[in-house]
């Protein structure tokens, strides 16, 4: 079947502002019409970026970022996002020694903070904290990732790079490999894919570190085919997204099953050469020897390129929409 490619963004998704004044914790919450929207906003933030080079759209809002987990490059995307649309931040990016360590409770930390900022951005540990901070805020949050549940800016970054790379979600084959089942970015891009319309998903993990059921079930239901390998050799040549990921070694309680799955892929140049030459491989990083760094250099290695750039687009979109209508 001939599958039609279309503007991506389409221009009609620009219009009205699904975001305004709400949290973003999971990616249920948003439908592909709503993804859309902000693919076409970041569009804008990157015109705006090459053409004003800033803007000052939000003076005078505050964005607090909690963390409760180490950050460097999603905080400082978020940081430097709210900075390029004129408003200011408060990093608190060790939020473990902070008034935690005293004994606050999360519900009061959500109180307090509201009262300072206009947006809270946060990173947890647990799966489920930032949704349960979200509730006792009243400024809207936006989940930074939450332990091994949801990472729903990432999904929007990858899915918007994705869209823009090849033109069409409908056609692709997208790969996700390593740490399926702690890992939060493959959980929350994996359903937004499939609302966009990619058909046809390969996870490939080793047993141990699966996909977890309800995101394979949130696949198979938008009527995508869904496949789980251990072998990433065997099906790299059918893929156009390789989504590499580090073994998330914080969640492991048992140190000897980490080591003993930390490498269990490794994409070298020689691998590269069984995989399509119009594939394109994605990271969200850090990486910790899942790429080796010859792979860097492979013009379908967008890691440190179109996919970091993406990053701070789809953030400065996503953010300049939650504060105005
Ligand atoms: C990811 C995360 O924190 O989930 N990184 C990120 O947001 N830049 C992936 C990871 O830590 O492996």
């Amino acid at each position: 079947m001939e599958i039609k490619k279309r503007a991506f963004p389409r221009k009609e998704d620009s219009m009205t502002n699904p975001f305004f004044g709400k949290s973003v914790i999971t990616i249920d919450s948003v439908s592909p019409e709503d993804a859309r929207k902000v693919f076409a906003q970041a569009d804008a933030m990157k015109r705006m970026r090459e053409t004003e080079g800033a803007t000052n759209v939000l003076l005078g809002k505050v964005m607090a970022a909690l963390f409760y987990e180490p950050s460097s490059r999603t905080l400082t995307s978020f940081i430097t996002s709210m900075q390029r649309l004129g408003g200011g931040f408060v990093p608190l990016n060790n939020m473990a020694v902070t008034s935690v360590a005293k004994g606050e409770t999360i519900h009061d930390t959500a109180r307090v903070f509201s009262s300072y900022a206009d947006i809270i951005v946060m990173r947890h540990p647990e799966k489920g904290a930032v949704g349960e901070f979200a509730k006792f805020a009243s400024v809207p949050v936006v989940n930074a990732g939450d332990g091994s549940g949801e990472h729903p800016t990432q999904a929007l970054l990858d899915s918007y790079t994705i869209g823009k790379h090849f033109k069409s979600f409908e056609g692709i084959t997208v790969g996700m490999v390593g740490d399926l089942l702690y890992g939060r970015t493959v959980h929350s891009l994996s359903k937004m894919l499939a609302k966009l319309g990619v058909k046809k998903f390969v996870f490939i993990s080793p047993s141990e570190l699966r996909m977890p059921k309800d995101v394979c079930e949130a696949v198979q239901k938008s009527g995508a085919d869904m496949r789980e390998t251990e072998n990433l050799t065997e099906v790299i040549s059918s893929l156009d997204v390789i989504y590499m990921t580090r073994v998330q070694k914080e969640r492991f309680s048992d140190h000897e099953k980490y080591e003993r799955l930390k490498l269990a892929y490794i994409l070298t140049p020689a691998l590269m050469d069984k995989a399509k030459k119009t594939s394109i491989v994605m990271h969200p990083l850090p990486r910790v020897g899942e790429i080796t760094p010859d792979v860097d250099t492979d013009k379908r290695a967008i890691y440190f390129t179109e996919e970091m750039r993406n990053g701070m687009y789809v953030r400065m979109a996503l953010i300049k929409m939650i504060l105005t209508k």
